[in-house]
């Protein structure tokens, strides 16, 4: 069966932005939230306090976040690899966390500098130091289904570094499908996977990018899996700068168009959110790739 009720994760100020050749004015990010926020949105990964030479885009976290003033039932999670990025969390405010793994070696040394085991090294004190002070810590493992360098990628190698996640306090995992290549019998196996080896459908939530015109059948491929929470990009911004192959996420806009069909809940509403992408898209300068942006909005 599908589920009533879905949480829409949006990602496009984080994953959106960061692949972005343009940098974003500060108060255009900040107004950008404030829209998503009032088109119903509840959970908004907002920036990264990556290092700034690495992703430039989102050299101004601080001072985003110092801007936000977002009421209390909006979520406003943020990228942290790192302790000296917990650091720069706190400093801010943050109350949640997003690690990111990698399941393969080569995305790990191109995105995070480290091996795999380097990379657990490097999130161990960072997830226990952030439960310390009470936040909550979701963990995202990339390249999923495929990576650009190794190819295709074992399952047994994600759920390897997802369980570790888990067994670290993380309380979700987000699936993703960095360079969109998954299609829906390689989704119903990974979550298997998972669910074999202990981590139940309700710790899973699903990252898909468009490349390939698979995300929409690999999100509803997973709702029948059980999953409830499904990331997605308002307007289909998106993209991994350290992942060449990879496009945008999939767009809220398709996500909820579908959604909406299938009397699924979300709080979203699409008028909104299509304008506000409209707009996004205005300051950049170029279209959205969103087919339900470009159907409603032309
Ligand atoms: P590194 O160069 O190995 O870092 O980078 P280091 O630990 O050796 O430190 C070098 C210097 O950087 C030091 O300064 C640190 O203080 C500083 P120095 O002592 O030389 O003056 N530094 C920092 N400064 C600010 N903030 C920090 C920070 N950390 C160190 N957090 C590092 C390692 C992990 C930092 C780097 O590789 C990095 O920032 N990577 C981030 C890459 C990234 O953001 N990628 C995109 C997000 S992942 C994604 O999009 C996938 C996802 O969407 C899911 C999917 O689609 O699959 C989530
Ligand atoms: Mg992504």
């Amino acid at each position: 069966g599908l589920p009533d009720r879905v949480t829409i994760y949006e990602v496009g100020p984080r994953d959106g932005l960061q692949n972005e050749s343009a940098i974003v004015d500060v108060a255009v990010k900040a107004e950008f939230i404030r829209r998503l926020a009032d088109a119903g949105l509840t959970t908004i990964e907002t920036t990264s306090f990556v290092h700034p030479k690495w992703v430039p885009q989102l050299a101004d976290a601080a001072e985003l976040l110092a801007e936000l003033d977002l009421p209390d039932v909006v979520r406003a999670p943020v990228l942290v690899p790192n302790e000296r990025g917990l650091d720069r969390a706190l400093a801010a405010n943050v109350r949640e966390i997003a690690i990111f793994a990698s399941a393969t070696e080569t995305f790990a040394a191109k995105n995070l500098n480290s091996t795999l085991d380097e990379q657990f090294a490097m999130f161990t004190p960072t997830i226990q130091r952030a439960m310390a002070e009470g936040l909550t810590v979701r963990g995202y493992v990339s390249m999923c289904y495929g990576d650009p360098w190794e190819g295709a990628v074992p399952s047994r190698q994600v759920v390897e570094v997802g369980a570790r996640l888990i067994d670290l306090g993380c309380h979700e995992l987000s699936l993703g499908d960095t360079i969109g290549v998954a299609t829906p019998g390689q989704v119903t196996a990974l979550i298997g996977a998972f669910t074999a080896a202990g981590v139940g459908v309700d710790k899973l939530a699903v990252h898909f990018h468009d490349t390939y015109g698979q995300a929409l059948a690999n999100t509803l491929t997973a709702l029948r899996e059980g999953v409830t929470t499904v990331d997605s990009s308002a307007g289909g911004l998106g993209g991994c700068p350290y992942a060449g192959s990879a496009t945008g996420n999939l767009a809220t806009e398709d996500l909820l168009w579908q959604l909406d069909g299938l009397g699924i809940r979300t709080g979203v509403d699409l008028e909104k959110l299509v304008a506000t992408s409209v707009w996004m898209a205005e300051k950049l300068g170029k279209p959205s790739p969103s087919r339900v942006v470009q159907a409603l909005a032309g």
